[in-house]
């Protein structure tokens, strides 16, 4: 019979799923900074490639709390995500349809992570970790309101500068 799996199993798979997501998106949130034509939208990005160094180390005290190495496990739904929105940058450089391009890439990364951190808090809560569920749910908390953030630029500037003229 193979080897029992519980939460805590599903718990540890998915942190490294998240924490190798996370260290993806640090690497990616710079070029995307560079790319975005509004100072808004950049200085929107530069902010959440701080708060991601954040979550980092906050993934590296969950991983600690487990008393396991903080190690990554391939996430290729991120991978996805990055690739599409490097096609992006890619494809609409230079045109007006450019930021609404990249606020909408961003906001499917944002929708990973609070899909990986909502699930993540609960099972910790459910697990009994309650400090692991309090970090969990303070970067999920950062992530909501990254995106409603790309929401209020995307409404604001980046979808009316987009449209043709
Ligand atoms: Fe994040
Ligand atoms: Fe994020």
């Amino acid at each position: 019979m193979a080897k029992e799996k519980t939460l805590d199993d599903l718990f540890l798979d998915t942190l490294k799923d998240i924490y190798y997501a996370e260290r993806k998106i640090s690497k990616a949130l710079p070029k995307m900074e560079r790319a975005a034509q509004s100072p808004d939208l950049k200085a929107a990005f530069a902010k959440h490639r701080e708060e991601t160094e954040m979550q980092i180390e906050r993934l590296q005290q969950v991983f600690e709390i487990l008393g396991k190495p903080a190690r990554g496990k391939t996430c290729d739904a991120i991978e996805g995500i990055i690739a599409e929105g490097e096609e992006i940058m890619d494809e609409f450089k230079g045109t007006p349809a450019l930021d609404a391009g990249l606020i909408s890439a961003a906001q499917a990364v944002e929708h990973y992570e609070i899909t990986r951190y909502g699930t993540l808090k609960r099972w910790a809560t459910v697990l009994g970790m309650n400090d692991a569920a309090k970090l969990l749910d303070q970067t999920l908390q950062e992530e909501s309101k990254t995106d409603g953030d790309l929401t209020k630029l995307a409404d604001s500037q980046a979808n009316e500068m987009a449209k043709a003229a």
